[in-house]
């Protein structure tokens, strides 16, 4: 009967929408503001190199997070395929994050060293050159197209402003760094560092 009186007025079902968001946002959100885990970094973990960050970016314009998550749930058959399970601290310089809700691929949190950079060329290039029933897209433009090294400071001045701890020397080198690079060198740069500093399997 209450039901059908709150169902039928707007008036009302607003403001007790609100209320039990509010409340949902109280007991699930805020505590994380107070828990120190998710803002201290773990152990090692250092922001991107100039050339990494390129790499993250390129994986982003392309698309690779629709199909790969980076985050590792801890369930057993996720650890056992995966290894460690993600932790906060492992993202705090990551801006955007990049965890994802959809696996077409397997998840990427830990690939980091699991495989060797000929590897990665090789299967950036075309994937069914290594992995024969792959439904992964090829990324051949990857291995000419050059990064441009002129953004590549601002976008570390940028990411200093929300937090990640840049030195006026990793901005000043950044164009250096990148300059010249191709788009698969600082890709696969960006994916050998992906979930080094935890429990590598
Ligand atoms: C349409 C979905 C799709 C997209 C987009 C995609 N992948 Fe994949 N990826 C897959 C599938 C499926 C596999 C498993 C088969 C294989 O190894 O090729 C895979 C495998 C991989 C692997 C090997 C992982 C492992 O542990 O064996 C890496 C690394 C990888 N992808 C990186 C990338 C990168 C980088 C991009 C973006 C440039 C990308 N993928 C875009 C579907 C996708």
């Amino acid at each position: 009967m209450n039901h059908e009186i709150i169902e039928k007025n707007l008036g009302l079902m607003i403001p007790l929408i609100i209320v039990a968001i509010s409340f949902g946002f109280l007991v699930e959100v805020v505590p994380l503001f107070f828990n120190k885990d998710m803002k201290t970094p773990v152990e090692g973990l250092k922001p991107y190199t100039a050339v990494q960050l390129e790499g993250r970016d390129i994986y982003i314009r392309e698309g690779c997070h629709t199909c790969h998550t980076q985050m590792i749930r801890p369930f057993r058959a996720e650890t056992e395929r995966y290894g460690h399970y993600s932790v906060a601290g492992e993202f705090v310089y990551d801006h955007p994050f990049l965890w994802g809700s959809k696996r077409t691929g397997p998840d990427l949190a830990r690939v980091g060293g699991r495989y060797s950079d000929d590897w990665h060329r090789a299967h950036m290039y075309n994937p069914r050159n290594v992995v024969p029933e792959s439904k992964m897209p090829a990324y051949p433009w990857l291995f000419t197209a050059k990064i441009d090294h002129k953004t590549t400071p601002k976008k570390m001045e940028a990411l200093r402003k929300v937090g990640v701890p840049y030195t006026d020397e990793d901005i000043a080198g950044a164009s250096d760094a990148v300059k010249g690079k191709t788009e698969i060198e600082a890709l696969v740069a960006y994916l050998q560092n992906l979930g080094t500093l935890i429990g590598n399997k």
